[in-house]
């Protein structure tokens, strides 16, 4: 070979290893895609201040590498989560994908995490079938149908036999809705009617007319995060409390986020969820105390407690792999991972690498001159019953 050529070959290398390797290997990035803007930004804002309490309180050097987290705002639009995705994957050289605040946001950018092989982290979304889009998806959010299933448990029992359900219309709304029915039945009850809102710009008062005229004992509901308040006021408004039907659904509905805004036309709302603000333990106390004043008094909600899960799953996987052996190794790290969480126990099934964890069932109530989820009863270890059948 000509020794020019071997010079340049050299350099070329060189820059390769430094650029590939080399400086690459100092820093571990994680896409953290979000709706930091439009209707679901809530989500957005709850899980980043989340992931960045977790980084405050546990450094941003995990095996020896520098771990950077890079924010992107997807406005909750799927062909733009994708995008941004794989902009991430092949220009910044993400290690991890995550975030991911509605269903269809999941599922659009699922073929990337295969492709790329990167691990994805569910931290909000939970229609059931999510994590089989992809064998690169962990979820550290919950699901629809665990929480759903242990409200239509407890409410025949509780006097509530003839229900109609409400429910916005796309994957996880669908999920409550079946889900819900199903259960109820086998229970002895029965769902008379089942109504779907719109995912935008929901009108809620028409639903409610028509559950009004179907005098049940209560309405279920789902909607997500954020959008509960315009339904409580609805319910509120259009008497059904004073016509003795009750509301009940999933913890999306009196999500802590947003609870001190419906007033009292919340107190004494049941629900089922994996996580409360009042959840009574000292990781949850600590988690609350440092979240609200971090962020200006702002309240965490289940969105909050899934990205700084997800942030945990991510330090964990890399302190074991110390970062080396790619994707398929952090994956492997992921799995499995059991840990206490400040909604209570919790556990990355390796086999689903969905979330096992607790289901509260709840009751709004009053304490101090504010709003609260307080959990009377737990149902432990629930597994996603999405995959179980
Ligand atoms: C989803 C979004 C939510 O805001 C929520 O509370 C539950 C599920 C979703 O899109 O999967």
């Amino acid at each position: 070979m000509h020794k020019r050529t071997i010079v340049q070959a050299a350099v070329l290398g060189a820059l390769l290893c430094a650029s590939g390797l080399g400086l690459a290997q100092d820093a571990f990035k994680i896409g953290l895609i979000l709706p930091m803007t439009g209707p679901f930004a809530s989500t957005g804002k709850q899980i980043e201040a989340a992931a960045r309490l977790y980084m405050a309180q546990n450094g941003s050097t995990v095996a020896g590498k520098k771990v950077e987290l890079i924010v992107k705002d997807d406005t909750g639009t799927p062909d733009v989560t994708k995008r941004i995705a794989q902009e991430l994957v092949v220009n910044d050289k993400v290690s991890v994908l995550a975030g991911f605040g509605l269903t269809p946001l999941a599922l659009a950018t699922a073929p990337i995490a295969t492709q790329s092989k990167t691990p994805l982290v569910v931290m909000a979304a939970a229609t059931s079938s999510i994590t089989q889009a992809s064998p690169y998806i962990v979820r550290t959010s919950f699901t629809l149908p665990q929480a759903a299933v242990a409200i239509a448990d407890w409410a025949p029992k509780n006097g509530i036999k003839k229900v109609v359900t409400l429910v916005t219309d796309y994957g996880p709304g669908l999920d409550a809705e079946k889900f819900f029915k199903e259960r109820l039945q086998f229970n002895g009850g029965q769902v008379s009617e089942s109504l779907r809102v719109p995912l935008r710009n929901p009108d809620f008062a028409p639903f409610l007319q028509k559950v009004r005229d179907a005098k049940p004992d209560a309405v279920f509901a789902f909607v997500p995060s954020g959008a509960g308040a315009a339904l409580m006021k609805q319910f509120a408004e259009r008497g059904l409390d004073k016509a003795g039907i009750k509301l009940i659904g999933t913890g999306d509905v009196t999500d802590d986020d947003i609870l001190n805004s419906m007033g009292d036309a919340a107190v004494g709302v049941v629900t089922s969820h994996h996580y409360s603000t009042a959840h009574n333990s000292a990781v949850n106390k600590k988690f609350v105390e440092a979240f609200t004043k971090a962020n200006n008094n702002l309240r965490p909600n289940f969105m909050a407690v899934g990205g700084y899960d997800g942030m945990r799953v991510i330090y964990e996987a890399l302190k074991k792999t110390k970062g080396a052996g790619g994707g398929d190794a952090l994956l492997a790290a992921m799995k499995g991972q059991i840990f206490e969480s400040p909604r209570g126990p919790m556990f990355i099934d390796a086999q689903t690498r969905d979330v096992v964890h607790n289901i509260y069932i709840r009751k709004v109530e009053k304490q101090d001159g504010q709003l609260y989820n307080l959990e009377f009863d737990t149902i432990k270890d629930v597994k996603d019953p999405g995959k179980v059948r």
